[in-house]
């Protein structure tokens, strides 16, 4: 796009500065692109030769068996050799991997080789409980040092991990340990959250109540709170950290490229959670390199990404991406206003941030207590921005570039998902961008807007958002449930073999997409994607509730919000006390993260004749709003 076409249109475009142009790392989007189409092996090997290996791939993509693509097989990696292994044997060693902050203000700092230290040690201590290659260890914790040293120690060994994020409650994370199966639970005895403790291990001890097949789980110690520990299932970390079988040194298991490294739940239109399945060598090539092009990551950096690790965004771009590229990490483990709404300025400040990642909901959040905040900090560091998991308003996008990046940060509005590992259509620190677009794809990304019969929808015009072709961080299936993952994101475009996202968008004169929302019964609450249908089966666990449907309607800082609609058993009346009650009881099963905002209780559903509830309808009503054709609905 040319800076001439824009004056034409009257269109909001923000150039780069000459002296970001100058210094990027690309500087020409459209031939590299180009080139990575034409011949997208190439650029993917080119990519993958980046990284060590402890023996090169045969072949760069295998698609015998569609849609179960396979990156680089043959291959043998680990993902830690390439993270932590690496560095520590070049001047890295000595740079500061991880600067944390705790919400009590507590910090800790690790350089690579102290990073690799307590990853060794932690490995040794999985290992003598029997922890290996093909296993699955759930972590359920709160941000702090010890949850990426949990990761990177079972990946180290070969044993997949499952993070579930420390805001979901006991019948979730019952939920998610059942489904994988896991020997291993690793928590913290609490986290620190707006100045109150959670009890995270309180959660986890219901929770075994339910997942029975746990037969150790390892206790961080945080707060310092009683917790109870069974004597023969519950170990303290620095107990077992202390012991002489914890050493410095232990060996990197050599993984087949396509070994799993981690499966991360997400929710789909079901009640049960999607455990995606992603591997070692293509999600860590994918992770480095659209890390490395989009935030242009430099040595002297100090990058902060302000994702829970328990969502992909932490995965791949606090911890994985990041350690790859052997940068400065930050991590922060409380609110963003705790105690006053300056927290994360302050800490951009007193680090000398330089990178900030971050989601429209959190920018939203802070924006409301002014810019007064901000204002009293030197944010002079910061040089790139980024957005991720939801669009952001055009509002948010503005006050973000001014108060936040001084009107010099190109921000960085990443488009992606749980499934796709990393970045998809996303812009460079040279694109011209949009408030609100998450402008171009990605180099080796072939992206369209279609009907659902699959014809290619005019500039402009709304539709579902496809990806042509396959890309290494893709996820490999749904765990336990390879079906599951065939029916939902490649039965649709079958005959093309395209991958449906589940999102609305449009494409403009200039190809940049605008992400619209999803097109099934998943809800976005503060960036957290959530499934109606697990929201409802929570509900329903109560015992006065008979029937419940749930919708997201537009919610100012959350950008979606939680309404529901219950019907109650016979014999029990609707009240504002059990509406409350309602409410914690949704904290208690799936967490604070899926409170809804509003219960109203009704007679009835509108259902079609075949039973299935008119979402569409309730959305309609709440809104105000004309509710269309309802020829469908049962009498
Ligand atoms: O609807 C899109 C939205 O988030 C969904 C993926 O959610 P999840 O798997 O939790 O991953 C979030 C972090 C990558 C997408 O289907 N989404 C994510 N990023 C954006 C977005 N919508 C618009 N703009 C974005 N930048």
């Amino acid at each position: 796009m040319k800076k001439e076409d824009v004056t034409e249109t009257q269109e909001e475009v923000f150039f780069p500065s000459p002296e970001i142009v100058e210094k990027a790392l690309v500087k020409d989007y459209e031939t590299l692109y180009r080139k990575s189409i034409e011949n997208r092996e190439q650029f993917w090997a080119d990519e993958a030769d980046k990284l060590d290996w402890f023996r090169k791939w045969d072949k760069v993509l295998d698609d015998s068996n569609k849609p179960f693509y396979q990156w680089y097989t043959g291959g043998k990696f680990n993902i830690v050799a390439n993270a932590v292994d690496r560095h520590v044997k070049t001047w890295r060693r000595n740079k500061l991997a991880l600067v944390w902050e705790g919400e009590p203000g507590d910090t800790k700092t690790y350089s690579y080789h102290a990073l690799n230290r307590e990853v060794c040690k932690f490995a040794t201590v999985l290992k003598s409980m029997g922890v290996k290659k093909g296993e699955i260890v759930t972590i359920y914790m709160p941000q702090i040092p010890e949850l990426p040293i949990a990761m990177l120690a079972c990946a180290k060994l070969g044993a997949a991990h499952s993070v579930v994020y420390g805001g979901f409650s006991v019948e979730a994370l019952a939920t998610r340990i059942r489904d994988a199966n896991s020997r291993v639970v690793i928590t913290a005895d609490g986290g620190y959250r707006r100045g109150k403790v959670v009890d995270l291990k309180g959660i986890v001890n219901e929770a075994l109540i339910g997942a029975p097949t746990v037969e150790v789980c390892i206790t961080i110690r945080r707060t310092g709170h009683a917790v109870a520990m069974e004597s023969d299932r519950d170990f303290w970390f620095h107990d077992l950290m202390g012991l002489p079988i914890a050493t410095t040194s232990c060996e990197t298991e050599v993984m087949d490229a396509e070994d799993p490294l981690f499966i991360l739940y997400t929710s789909g239109t079901t009640g049960q959670p999607k455990g995606l399945v992603h591997t070692h060598a293509g999600y860590a090539v994918y992770a480095a390199t659209t890390l490395q092009y989009v935030f242009d990551l430099r040595e002297e950096d100090r990058y902060w990404c302000t994702a829970d690790p328990g969502w992909i965004t932490g995965h791949s771009y606090l911890v994985y991406g990041p350690l790859l590229l052997g940068s400065t990490i930050m991590m922060y483990e409380g609110a963003p206003n705790h105690p006053y709404p300056n927290r994360w300025w302050q800490m951009i400040e007193k680090y000398g941030v330089t990178i900030l990642y971050t989601s429209p909901t959190g920018i939203r959040g802070l924006m409301r207590f002014g810019e007064q905040w901000p204002k009293r900090h030197n944010l002079s560091w910061l040089r790139l921005l980024g957005s991720v998991g939801e669009p952001i308003n055009p509002e948010a996008w503005r006050w973000y570039h001014r108060v936040i990046g001084g009107g010099r940060c190109p921000i960085m509005d990443t488009w992606w998902q749980t499934e796709t590992g990393g970045f998809v259509i996303t812009p460079l620190p040279i694109t011209p961008l949009k408030p609100g677009s998450a402008t171009r794809p990605f180099f080796g990304h072939e992206i369209a807007i279609v009907d659902d019969d699959g014809k290619e929808l005019p500039v402009g015009q709304e539709g579902n958002l496809v990806l042509k072709a396959p890309w290494p961080g893709m996820a490999r299936t749904i765990h336990g449930d390879p079906d599951r993952f065939k029916q939902t994101y490649w039965r649709q475009y079958e005959k093309q073999g395209w991958y449906k996202a589940g999102d609305s968008a449009r494409k403009d004169k200039d190809g940049y997409f605008w992400v619209i929302g999803r097109t099934d019964d998943v809800i976005k609450v503060s960036g957290h994607r959530l499934g109606t249908a697990e929201i409802e089966s929570a509900l329903v666990s109560h015992p006065d509730v008979a029937e419940a449907a749930v919708i997201g309607l537009p919610h100012e800082v959350k950008g979606q919000a939680i309404y529901c609609f219950v019907i109650l058993k016979h014999g029990k009346s609707g009240s504002k006390e059990l509406e409350d009650k309602l409410k914690i009881h949704m904290d208690h099963q799936l967490g604070a993260i899926a409170r809804p905002e509003k219960i109203d209780f009704l007679d009835t559903l509108p259902k079609t004749r075949s039973g299935k509830i008119m979402r569409r309808v309730l959305k309609a009503r709440a809104l105000g709003q004309d509710v269309g054709d309802i020829s469908t609905l049962e009498e």
